[in-house]
């Protein structure tokens, strides 16, 4: 007969002191992922493109525990100093979140080639650039490597073409790098947003907003991931508001 356990009191996983590496942590959703690790005592290191910006997050998280790298995830060379100024620092890369993305939608007769390209070379290959930067200290830390896709790496859109190709290449390849990393005991999700209130595509957040997913939550999402116990991997998540703006 099947026994059935009875979880009475869920003793998480303890994050204290582990190491985070995001990309575009400067606003936005990995700027929320931040806060919400550092409050479990965790180190993290955030990324962004510009000098000004990453000054501009770290004057704003104002916390010893925040490392900041200018670096453009497009680019492996950068991706591998982040992941190197990383391991100076704090000797160990426990978690890393391919957060950094951008959205240029057009319809594909207009789209211009800079903009098409501006997100493959962000959305995808900024997520194996940092993977590729990280996966020999993950290996070491048999830590965890989460990707921030999008609905729309599932459901196609008009004027989505670019946006939606970035991400379903990024659900693929995160799904199939799972499979290829998770007999070094790295864990590997994917979390599938829809509408997140954040600066993503010119949006200004403020009330009009409030239907939509906070970027805090997906901070609560990222944690529950961390401190699932070790034998369990929800390895693609989709998530959406639960009441979505009436158009
Ligand atoms: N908001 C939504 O509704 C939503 C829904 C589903 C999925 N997502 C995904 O969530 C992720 C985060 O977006 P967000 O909503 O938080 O947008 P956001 O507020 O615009 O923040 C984007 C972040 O990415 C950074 N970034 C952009 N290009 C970069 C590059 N080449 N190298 C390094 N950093 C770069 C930006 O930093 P700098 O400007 O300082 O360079 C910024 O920190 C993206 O992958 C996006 O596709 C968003």
């Amino acid at each position: 007969m099947l026994t059935c356990r009875i979880i009475k009191n869920r003793t998480m996983k303890d994050v204290k002191n582990k190491v985070a590496y995001i990309t575009g942590g400067t606003k936005g959703i990995g700027f929320a992922v931040a806060q919400t690790l550092l409050g479990q005592g965790m180190r993290v290191a955030i990324s962004g493109r510009s000098q000004s910006s990453v000054d501009q997050a770290l004057k704003e998280f104002n916390n010893d525990a925040v490392l900041g790298i200018v670096s453009n995830v497009g680019k492996m060379a950068d991706e591998k100093d982040a992941v190197a100024k990383i391991l100076d620092k704090w000797g160990q890369v426990d978690v890393v979140l391919a957060n950094a993305g951008v959205g240029n939608f057009a319809p594909i007769d207009e789209m211009t080639d800079e903009d098409w390209h501006q997100m493959i070379d962000t959305n995808l290959n900024g997520a194996f650039h940092t993977l590729k930067a990280s996966v020999e200290a993950l290996k070491k830390s048999e830590g965890y490597y989460i990707t921030l896709a999008s609905l729309a790496g599932t459901n196609f859109f008009a004027k989505g073409a670019g946006y939606n190709a970035s991400k379903f290449g990024v659900v693929g390849f995160t799904q199939a790098a799972m499979l290829d990393l998770r007999q070094y005991g790295i864990k590997v999700s994917t979390i599938m947003p829809g509408s997140v209130s954040t600066h993503f595509n010119n949006n200004e957040p403020d009330e009009k907003d409030a239907w939509k997913i906070q970027p805090e939550d997906i901070g609560e999402l990222v944690l529950d991931l961390l401190q699932m116990n070790e034998r369990t991997l929800p390895s693609k998540i989709e998530v959406r508001p639960t009441r979505p703006d009436k158009k």
